[in-house]
């Protein structure tokens, strides 16, 4: 608004001239000046939209957008995790948690996280769920909740096929490579000593296995389902794989920051619904050849 009043004078009456015949000129004027009044109280009365209420804004679940549960994966443990030609995150884990969000009714993304630090990143909420090959340890259970299991799994050795090595104490004075704080570490670092130095540890299970390959060391300690799986995608390295019955029984979970009841409500509920319609098999399927093994650990069977 300018700060000019607005007078009777500045409205062009001529128009009305001939109503001004039938009406006075007083009654006419009293007119307009109503309307010039009406006239400015609606320029001045510029309407604001109400105010958002914050309470109600925060309480419309209906209209905030869906949240997006970051998924950290290290992507570098085929079949469960890996990255396709086109650099998008592929796996047996990939489909599992993917099927277990469609029936959660959630959201999830998965980003490729180096196992080191993966469960750090868990804990300080950059990822809100690991999916990982994480075999659930009473351990790990002292920082961060899991679903219930939804592989089972155990260690196996790769060796190369002219080797002597025929079960897991062989290992003792031998060079052993491992992927650095996995369940795999834990049971060298047993056998050997965890300040051993024949124990090379590697920040991935293929970088350790290529060094297999290439001599440096004498053998690797890993889950069986990725050792099958390296072993059988490289015939060229000239590998084999010993199992041992000492190896106890592991078994993976999603791995989710403690305390989150829900979530983990959520979950479990979307894996018992996949396991019951068929969709897990279907999947086990997809990535192992046959349905799993009902009763005994279908993994560890795989390794025989
Ligand atoms: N199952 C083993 C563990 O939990 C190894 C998992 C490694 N997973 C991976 N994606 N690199 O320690």
């Amino acid at each position: 608004m300018t700060g000019r009043t607005i007078t009777l004078r500045d409205f062009d009456i001529s128009p009305f001239r001939p109503i001004m015949t039938q009406l006075s000129t007083r009654r006419f004027l009293q007119g307009a000046a109503l309307l010039a009044a009406g006239l400015l109280l609606a320029a001045c009365g510029k309407k604001e939209p109400p105010p958002p209420a914050p309470a109600a804004a925060a309480s419309a679940p209906a209209s905030a957008p869906a949240k997006v549960y970051v998924v950290g994966t290290d992507a570098a443990y085929a079949p469960f995790e890996s990255q396709n030609e086109k650099g998008e995150i592929v796996g047996f884990d990939i489909d599992v948690v993917s099927a277990i969000a469609k029936k959660a009714g959630i959201e999830v993304k998965f980003v490729n996280t180096p196992w080191e630090g993966i469960f750090n990143a868990l804990g300080q909420g950059d990822r809100d769920l690991v999916v990982s090959a994480v075999t659930i340890t009473e351990e790990r259970k002292g920082t961060m909740d899991f679903t219930a299991p939804y592989f089972d799994a155990v260690q196996l050795i790769a060796v190369k096929e002219n080797s002597k090595v025929a079960k897991f104490a062989d290992l003792k004075k031998l060079k052993v490579g491992v992927q650095t704080g996995t369940t795999g570490d834990e049971a060298v670092s047993k056998l050997l000593g965890k300040t051993n130095t024949n124990i090379k540890r590697f920040e991935s299970t293929p970088l350790a296995l290529k060094e297999l390959e290439a001599g440096g060391v004498d053998a690797v300690v890993a889950d069986n389902g990725v050792v099958i799986h390296y072993v059988a995608n490289n015939p060229g390295g000239k590998f084999k794989t010993v199992s041992d019955k000492e190896f106890v029984p592991e078994q993976y979970g999603i791995a989710l920051k403690k305390g989150n009841a829900e979530l983990l409500a959520k979950l479990d509920k979307g894996l018992a619904d996949i396991k019951a319609d068929g969709t897990y098999d279907e999947i086990y399927k997809k990535y192992f050849g046959a349905a799993p093994a009902k009763a005994a650990a279908p993994a560890s069977a795989a390794s025989k």
